[in-house]
C-alpha cells in the first residue's frame, strides 16, 4: 500500500485540522523529555521528526523559558514537501528563531550523526513504513545521553466508528483489523509486526535499536465536534481506507460512505454533540552516555 497520500497539499490541509486530535499527545511527549524545566545551563538541539504541520513546536515554544531558547537549535522535517512549507508558514507567522523547516525522510535522514539533544516524533514511528529504520536513524543522530520520545497510538477513536459505518453497507470488502491496516502501511513487514501498538513489542524493538531507560505512559485526549456535518469534514475516511482496497472495491463502497457515517454517528450520539475518546502510549528512551 502506498503512502503518498502524505505527500499531497490537500493532505497537509487536512492535518491541520487534526492537530486537535495529535497535539495534546505531543505536548505529553514534550513535558516527559522535562523541557518545561529546562533553566538553559544547557543546549538544546531539538529534532521534531515526521513534523507533519508542526503542531509539537507550537507547544515547544510555549512550554520552554527564555533562557532555555536562548540556547536552542530545532529542526522540523518531514518527508512532505506540503508540511514542510505549512511549517514554513507557522514559523514565519511565530516569528521563531534558531529553526529550520526541511524535508527529511525519518528512515534515512539527512542530517549528521551525533548531532541532536533531542528527537521528538509525534505519531512518526508506527505509521512509516520501516519503523525499524527510524529507530536506527533517531539514535544515529541523537548525542550520547540524548533523548527520543515517541507517540504511538493506542485508541483510534475515529476507526470503529468507520468500521461500523462502512460494514454496514450492503457487499462492503472487509474492513481491516487497526493491526492489519498498520502491517499494510510497511514496507516488508516481518512476523510480528502487527504488534508494533502493543507496548512489550515496541518497547522491545526500541532497546534493539540501542536505547535504555525507555518509559512508557498512556495519556488521553477528548475530542468534541458540535454534530454529524462537523465530524465528516473531519473524519474523511477515504484518503485513508481508499489505499488498503481495490479499485472496483472501492468505488463500489464509496458512493455509500458518507450517509453510512452519518447513520452511525446518529446511532451512537443522536444529534447532540459527538465526543471522541483517543488514548496514546508516549515513550521515552535514552541513548546510552557511552553510545557505541
Ligand atoms: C500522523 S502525522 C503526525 C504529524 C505531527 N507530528 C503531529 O503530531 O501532528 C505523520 C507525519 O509523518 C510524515 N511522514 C510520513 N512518512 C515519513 C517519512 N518517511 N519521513 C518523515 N516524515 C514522514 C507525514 O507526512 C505526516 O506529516
Amino acid at each position: 500500500m502506498t503512502t503518498d497520500y502524505w505527500k499531497s497539499e490537500e493532505f497537509a490541509k487536512r492535518h491541520k485540522g487534526a492537530e486537535h486530535i495529535t497535539g495534546p499527545f505531543g505536548l505529553h511527549l514534550l513535558l516527559q523529555c522535562g523541557l518545561d524545566r529546562a533553566d538553559g545551563s544547557e543546549d538544546i538541539v531539538l529534532l521534531d521528526n515526521a513534523t507533519g504541520t508542526g503542531i509539537v513546536l507550537e507547544y515547544l515554544y510555549g512550554i520552554l523559558s527564555p533562557a532555555a531558547k536562548a540556547r536552542l537549535q530545532v529542526v522540523a522535517g518531514d518527508l512532505s514537501p506540503a508540511m514542510v512549507s505549512a511549517v514554513q508558514e507557522r514559523i514565519e507567522q511565530n516569528g521563531w528563531e534558531h529553526i529550520d523547516a526541511k524535508l527529511v525522510d525519518a528512515m534515512d535522514m539527512d542530517l549528521p550523526s551525533n548531532h541532536f539533544t533531542h528527537v521528538t516524533a509525534n505519531f512518526g514511528l508506527v505509521g512509516i513504513p520501516d519503523p525499524r529504520a527510524v529507530l536506527s536513524e533517531v539514535y544515529r543522530v541523537l548525542r550520547p545521553s540524548g533523548l527520543a520520545a515517541f507517540s504511538i497510538f493506542k485508541t483510534v477513536a475515529w476507526y470503529d466508528i468507520a468500521k461500523a459505518a462502512i460494514t454496514s453497507i450492503p457487499g462492503a470488502p472487509r474492513f481491516p483489523t487497526l493491526e492489519e491496516y498498520g502491517v499494510k502501511m510497511m514496507k516488508d513487514p516481518q512476523p510480528g509486526d502487527e504488534q508494533w501498538t502493543r507496548p512489550e513489542f515496541f518497547e522491545e524493538q526500541i532497546r534493539n535499536a540501542g536505547f535504555e531507560d525507555v518509559q512508557t505512559t498512556v495519556h488521553e485526549n477528548r475530542t468534541r465536534y458540535k454534530d454529524t456535518e462537523e465530524y465528516v469534514k473531519v473524519y474523511k475516511v477515504d484518503m485513508m481506507l481508499k489505499n488498503s482496497w481495490s479499485k472496483e472495491d472501492w468505488e463500489g463502497v464509496e458512493p455509500h460512505i458518507q450517509s453510512a457515517l452519518v447513520e452511525e454517528l446518529k446511532r451512537r450520539f443522536g444529534d447532540g454533540e459527538i465526543v471522541l475518546n483517543w488514548e496514546a502510549y508516549c515513550v521515552t528512551a535514552k541513548v546510552p552516555p557511552a553510545k557505541p
